[in-house]
């Protein structure tokens, strides 16, 4: 599927992962809604949004909208066009809504909030989850415990930023995977660093 202009959207979904980020939604969504942790501007949750429609299913996206380390002043992904200067805070949720009306998705549901937080009395079984929050090893780690869990059998783990050499990119999100591939998942396909497994 083409979605027009999501080249423009800023974001951290290069158009060829993003595109299998849809292909699965569409194909897992008719087992459950899907569940994404890491919002940011969008991106990724217009992927899956789109490929959700078609089974009228909804997109919960999770996201404090307040960066992760890296999004932080000084650092390596700071982006002046996503930073509060009046509160002197990162603060992605404006640009977040202006990316979703753009694109008229009305089956998308923002969930402002940490990741832990949001899980805390979650009680709806997915189609889909997806990881892509905090790449911190203790915040990868407390997103595959809260979220794993809550895909249904059949259903369909992706998660993003898998690097088996440490020299290419950081290792929390590989750990994640390794666990998972140890607790009831089994690899499904993989387009270069984002992998789908399936819950046996
Ligand atoms: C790599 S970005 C997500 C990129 C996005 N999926 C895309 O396609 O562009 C990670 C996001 O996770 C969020 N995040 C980090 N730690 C979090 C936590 N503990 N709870 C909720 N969101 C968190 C950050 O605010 C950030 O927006």
């Amino acid at each position: 599927m083409i979605i027009k202009n999501i080249e423009n959207i800023k974001g951290f979904m290069p158009s060829h992962e993003g595109e299998a980020l849809y292909k699965w939604a569409n194909k897992f969504c008719h087992k459950g809604p899907v569940i994404e942790i890491g919002t940011y501007c969008g991106k990724s949750t217009i992927y899956l949004a789109h490929g959700a429609i078609e089974a009228d299913e909804v997109v919960y996206t999770i996201d404090h909208h307040g960066g992760s380390e890296e999004h932080q002043l000084k650092e390596e992904y700071f982006d002046n066009e996503v930073y509060d200067q009046t509160n002197s805070i990162v603060n992605t949720f404006p640009l977040f809504l202006k990316n979703i009306k753009h694109y008229n998705l009305e089956n998308i549901v923002p969930i402002v909030a940490s990741s832990l937080i949001a899980s805390k009395s979650w009680n709806t079984s997915a189609g889909l989850v997806f990881i892509d929050g905090g790449h911190s090893m203790e915040s990868a780690l407390s997103d595959y415990n809260s979220w794993a869990k809550h895909v249904i059998k059949g259903g369909a783990l992706v998660i993003h930023d898998i690097y088996e050499d440490p020299e290419k990119g950081g290792q929390a999100p590989y750990e994640i995977y390794k666990k998972a591939l140890r607790n009831g998942f089994m690899e499904h396909e993989r387009v270069d660093t984002i992998v789908c497994l399936i819950k046996v």
